[in-house]
């Protein structure tokens, strides 16, 4: 695994985290809480690998991938214009923001797609602090693998005590010998198994071999899997990171579960790291959620400055909550949302195959469902999968009746963890993603305060493509 590119003594692009301003216009100066940004989603040359081999031809979002960090102040409003330079139409969906509906980035349910050459202005305040992301909703199977997605940082409005504050955007392509992207997208066995896993990990867009850290010093680490469909399941020998978010939403501050930081497609998980080791130590950041695949991503390098402070800092206090209704779950209603198909799944279950039959839907790519159904990009009159009234407290009971993993997404609201196979979750976290593993059940619970038609699906984006997407309707 990870056979065609690892990881060789390179320098790391901190700089990736710390130049996220660009595109920022005098906008803000005379408006101080408007943040305006210009995104160019166009084809473009980038170094993914680095020497001996070529450039990689990606799309990319202003000519790099990830494309630039945005970074604002919680209660900051965000213009962003977005010029489509791609062969295709686009939108841009920011993951995770609770925006209006009409900002969602969802082609033909929230807004018409931009056209090759097209325009649109995306307006929206930054309400949550947190560690979100953008990407296209558009044919997101090929977009988002041809490199189209970067990270959005709300910082809190007070300022968080850590020596440094870094993003690590973590992708997964599938690449050539030649270091080019491969592109036959939606591929039948992809769809239908575990979706477009790659053979090269980037972080911040490089293979890097290795994240210079100083002794003392106190990292809060924010991580974003914007592959799509490889999960990740970090491990930071001789150290012991602390969750602080999931999903950009504050938890109780605690070490991961088994020591390793899982993260399905979408999924963002904020830590807090005392590099406590001494002046010139290596340890290695290794993946090993698929276990017969494990590989090193990077290692921890200390560099020889002396420690920053000689005793680790007090323990990490609770991020500042954002202001998430809370359910009320006296009074909630309960939907209960069944994912079926794909391989090995028992396809043919459930009923409610649609037009063409279970023939006509492989035909077409469509193997998997929710609740029965099984919805295409191209499907944009389907029927809600259910409606809620506004402020309506619900309970999403999620059954994965499917051999594979589906981290599934909800767009416009978060919801808390409330349980995992009928077991209450220790930290009930918000988060706008659930990883369901295989044949798990979930209880998520949440207050419908959005009105909007707002995707649910899966961000297994070939598992979305073939057919697991639905809305829910806060009337
Ligand atoms: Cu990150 Cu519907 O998407
Ligand atoms: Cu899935």
């Amino acid at each position: 695994m990870m056979t065609h590119f690892s990881p060789r003594r390179r320098a790391f692009l901190q700089a990736a985290a710390l130049l996220g301003a660009a595109g920022v216009t005098g906008a803000a100066r005379t408006q101080p809480s408007l943040r305006e940004y210009t995104l160019a989603p166009a084809p473009a040359k980038v170094a993914l690998v680095g020497d001996p081999y070529p450039p990689t031809d990606l799309w990319t979002f202003d000519g790099r991938a990830p494309g630039p960090e945005l970074r604002v102040r919680q209660g900051e409003r965000l213009r962003i214009v977005v010029t489509n330079g791609l062969p295709q139409e686009t939108t841009v969906h920011w993951h995770g923001v609770r925006v209006p509906h009409a900002m969602d980035g969802v082609p033909h349910l929230t807004q018409p797609p931009i056209g090759p050459g097209g325009r649109f202005v995306y307006e929206f305040d930054a309400v949550d602090a947190g560690t979100y992301w953008y990407h296209p909703h558009s044919a997101s199977y090929e977009q988002v693998a041809r490199g189209l997605f970067g990270a959005l940082i709300v910082e809190e409005r007070e300022r968080v005590a850590v020596d440094r504050d870094v993003t690590w955007v973590l992708s997964d392509w599938r690449l050539t010998r030649e270091a080019q992207l491969r592109t036959d997208f939606r591929q039948m066995f992809d769809v239908a198994h575990a979706g477009r896993l790659g053979n090269t990990v980037t972080v911040n867009g490089v293979v890097a071999d290795s994240f210079d850290v100083r002794a003392g010093e106190r990292v809060r680490l924010r991580l974003v899997n914007t592959a799509v469909a490889r999960i990740f399941g970090l491990r930071f020998d001789g150290h012991v990171p602390v969750v602080v978010a999931y999903d950009g939403q504050p938890v109780t501050p605690h070490p991961p579960a088994d020591g390793r930081v899982v993260l399905g497609p979408g999924e963002r998980v904020d830590l807090v790291i005392d590099m406590s080791a001494t002046p010139g130590a290596r340890f290695a950041v290794t993946d090993d959620f698929y276990p017969r695949n494990a590989y090193r991503l990077l290692d921890l390098a200390y560099g020889r400055e002396p420690a920053l402070r000689d005793r680790p800092p007090a323990p990490f206090l609770k991020l500042p909550d954002n202001l998430l209704a809370e359910p009320d779950l006296d009074r909630a209603v309960t939907h209960e949302i069944v994912l079926a198909g794909g391989a090995m799944g028992g396809m043919g279950m459930g009923g409610g195959m649609g037009p063409g039959g279970m023939q006509g839907m492989m035909a077409r790519g469509m193997v998997w469902m929710i609740n029965g159904h099984a919805v295409a990009e191209s499907d944009h009159g389907h029927a809600p999968l259910f409606t809620l009234a506004r402020n309506q407290s619900c309970v999403m009971r999620f059954v994965n009746d499917t051999a594979w993993h589906h981290p599934m997404h909800l767009h416009g609201h978060f919801f808390r963890v409330l349980s995992r196979n009928g077991v209450p979750t220790r930290h009930r976290e918000w988060r706008d993603t659930v990883l369901l593993a295989p044949r798990e059940r979930a209880e998520v619970a949440l207050v419908a305060d959005n009105p909007g038609d707002w995707m649910l699906h899966c961000h297994v984006l070939d598992h979305q493509a073939g057919g697991m997407m639905g809305t829910i309707r806060v009337a």
